[in-house]
This record gives structure tokens, sequence and C-alpha cells, in this order.
């Protein structure tokens, strides 16, 4: 189960990605994020992915705190990265 908690994230020059996000995903659920551009959703996918770190709440996977990159959680980019 992944549990969001309280989330925010703020960039340096005070934009507020993520402001006070509570989200339980339950075992074997299939959750889509929709919304306009720039309303957060690559945002919210890089901090559960322990990519990026948030500015305060917290994202647990089955209890664990996430605090890097985890080993059950992969995420596709939007542009490819790697490969010319
Ligand atoms: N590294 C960053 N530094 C400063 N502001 C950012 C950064 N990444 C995203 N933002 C800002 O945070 C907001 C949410 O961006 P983002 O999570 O990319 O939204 P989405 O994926 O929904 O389009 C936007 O206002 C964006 O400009
Ligand atoms: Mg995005």
């Amino acid at each position: 189960m992944l549990a969001i908690q309280n989330l925010s994230r703020s960039y340096p020059g005070g934009t507020h990605a993520l402001d006070r996000i509570d989200l339980v995903v339950p075992e074997g659920q299939v959750l889509a994020v929709l919304r306009g551009s720039g309303c957060g959703k690559s945002t919210l996918l890089r901090v559960v992915a322990g990519l990026d770190r948030p500015s305060h709440g917290r994202v647990t996977i089955d209890g664990a705190f996430v605090d890097g990159p985890h080993p059950r959680i992969g995420i596709v980019f939007q542009e490819p990265r790697l490969l010319p």
C-alpha cells in the first residue's frame, strides 16, 4: 500500500507545486492523476519515486518511509533520456 500524508513540495522562487496532499493507494489499485500542465503531476511522481524530497509530509510503501529510489518503484519519464 502506498500512503501519501500531508505532502507538500515548494520550489525555490515560491512555487507551491504540491500543497498538503493526502492519498492512499491500496495494493493492486491502478491510479491515474489527471489535470492540466503545471498542476504538479510530475512533482508528485518524482517525490513518490524517491527522486525528489518533499518540503513537508511523507510517503510510505507498506509502512516503510520512501527517502530515496525504492526497489519496488519504477518510473517511465515523459521524454526519453538515455537513448538517442
Ligand atoms: N525544478 C523546478 N524548479 C522550479 N519550479 C518547478 C520545478 N519543477 C516544476 N516546477 C513548477 O512546479 C509546478 C508543477 O510542475 P510539474 O510538477 O512539472 O507539473 P505537471 O507535471 O503537472 O505539468 C509548475 O508551476 C512548474 O513550473
Ligand atoms: Mg509533467
